[in-house]
């Protein structure tokens, strides 16, 4: 969810009232994605790496992370959506934290969409949060282990790869996301800027990705082979 601030400059306002902006695109992100039948979006709300903006504008971010737990849960909870935050959130005061949890409490039999906030979160940290949690638990995989033995140890490693990375705001960088769940991941950059993106730009997104041919290392051939067989 890249942006904010640019969308905020363009129109002479502060960066902040462009954080406030880009809540409502992910309320509207949300709404699209389940009326559109997705199962799972992931969003990426804050970096490890966030942490070195200026510090009016973290606490500002913060407490609109806040903010948005106390205004939306209800109705995260009334649609039937789960909602879960990955990434180290030992560096959020108790109040978030507690918020965090309550929530994630609240929705987690929720069967609708799943929807995963990033916080704090970085790809490499959680790999190496996975293999040092694994670790504890086995101290006999050290010797050797497998992707599917540290699998269940990534903060996605009960959901399935994620078929559409979408990154906004014009820059083509992974920046640290789910470096690991991005293996095979159709890429799509839009120079949209999160505050403006919504229904309209969610569904071009998904139109794009609906043209690619997805080999997972095959050839076209042997798809079409495995197309033809499934219909003979
Ligand atoms: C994304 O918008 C929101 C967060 C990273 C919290 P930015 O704040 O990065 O907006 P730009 O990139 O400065 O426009
Ligand atoms: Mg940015």
């Amino acid at each position: 969810m890249d942006g904010n601030g640019r969308w905020a400059k363009r129109r002479f306002m502060p960066r902040i009232m462009g954080h406030q902006r880009g809540v409502e695109s992910l309320r509207v992100t949300v709404k699209a994605c389940r009326d559109l039948g997705v199962e799972y979006l992931t969003v990426f709300a804050f970096s490890s790496e966030n942490w070195r903006r200026p510090a009016d504008e973290v606490s500002f971010l913060m407490s609109l992370f806040m903010k948005m737990l106390e205004r939306e849960v209800a109705s995260i909870h009334g649609n039937n959506i789960r909602l879960k935050i990955i990434g180290d959130r030992s560096h959020f005061d108790d109040n978030l934290q507690r918020a965090i949890s309550d929530a994630e409490t609240l929705t987690a039999n929720n069967t609708g969409l799943m929807l995963t906030i990033a916080a704090n979160y970085g790809g490499r940290w959680d790999v190496m949060h996975a293999v040092h949690a694994m670790l504890r638990d086995h101290p006999e995989l050290a010797a050797s282990f497998t992707e599917a033995d540290l699998q269940p140890y990534l903060s996605m490693g009960d959901a399935p790869e994620p078929d559409l990375f979408i990154r906004t705001g014009g820059e083509k960088r992974i920046s640290n996301f789910m470096l690991w769940q991005l293996a095979y991941t159709e890429l799509y950059f839009t120079d949209t800027l999160w505050p403006a993106f919504g229904r309209r730009a969610l569904e071009l997104a998904i139109a794009s990705y609906q043209h690619r041919e997805r080999r997972f290392g095959r050839t076209s051939d042997q798809l079409a082979g495995t197309v033809k067989e499934r219909y003979a």
